[in-house]
């Protein structure tokens, strides 16, 4: 078959023409880069835990009514995916006080929020990726008042499925960051949740002992990424069939 035509290629993933209109192949890497790609490794296996993890997500919440991109799981990398138009923002909710919240506001990582807090930042690598206020959104038309009233409701919609499908296995979600993008269907425009939900885009403690099982692992050199984001999977019954990451033995 012929290799398909690259549209785009990211950080983490690279996104080839679809097979049918409309559609695209959303292939992740095994890179994985931090602070705006200051820091940047390979992980092996990363690429392979994100696509089914991502597939996991994204596919339970079309089960529950919460639209998104995504079609179905092609291959080990590669998953099919509705084409849409990337809304210029990424969506951050939280649930508990980390990262840069912790460092901007000198709150205790760790604190829990009276109520989800969402932010959001403009997507502009160049400037990387600031902060802006919603009168940002609506003054510089990168969102309309519709689109900001779908947003939150979708994205507080994702915050209530993945705290409670994480809390049933042991781990609380700290906070994430979700991309939507509009599809457009005869006269209407909706919005979708796209690019991906993975541990790349979450905070993950486990419960019992705090562990972190998330991108801060290499952030901020903990541990072996792979293992933590393999232990996600394996609390979520969701393990690639083929040897990605280490055999384990049985017995
Ligand atoms: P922050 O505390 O660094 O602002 O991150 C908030 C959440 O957003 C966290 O779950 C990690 C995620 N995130 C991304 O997915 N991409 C990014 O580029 C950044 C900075 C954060």
């Amino acid at each position: 078959m012929a290799r398909r035509n690259k549209i785009y290629e990211g950080k983490a993933k690279i996104l080839y023409e679809g097979p049918e209109p409309g559609t695209i192949v959303q292939y992740f890497k095994d890179d994985a880069t931090a602070f705006n790609a200051e820091k940047k490794e390979v992980v092996e296996g990363k690429g392979v835990l994100n696509n089914r993890l991502s597939e996991f997500f994204m596919s339970g919440l079309n089960q529950i009514g919460v639209p998104t991109h995504f079609i179905r799981r092609l291959n080990m990398r590669e998953q099919l995916v509705k084409s849409c138009e990337i809304v210029p923002l990424e969506i951050i909710v939280r649930n508990f006080a980390a990262g840069s919240l912790s460092k901007r506001l000198g709150i205790a990582e760790g604190t829990q929020l009276p109520r989800p807090v969402i932010e959001y930042c403009y997507k502009d690598d160049a400037l990387g990726d600031p902060l802006v206020s919603e009168e940002h959104i609506a003054a510089f038309g990168w969102a309309s008042q519709q689109d900001m009233d779908d947003i939150v409701s979708l994205a507080l919609r994702v915050n209530d499925f993945l705290s409670g499908v994480m809390l049933a296995v042991g781990i609380r979600l700290i906070d994430f960051k979700i991309e939507v993008g509009r599809i457009y269907e005869g006269d209407f425009q909706r919005l979708i949740v796209a690019d991906e939900i993975s541990p790349d885009s979450c905070r993950l403690w486990d419960i019992e002992s705090g562990r972190k099982l998330d991108k801060d692992v290499f952030r901020r050199d903990l541990g072996n990424l792979t293992d933590a984001y393999s232990e996600v999977a394996r609390r979520l019954g969701v393990m690639p069939k083929s040897p990605a990451t280490k055999p384990t033995l049985i017995n």
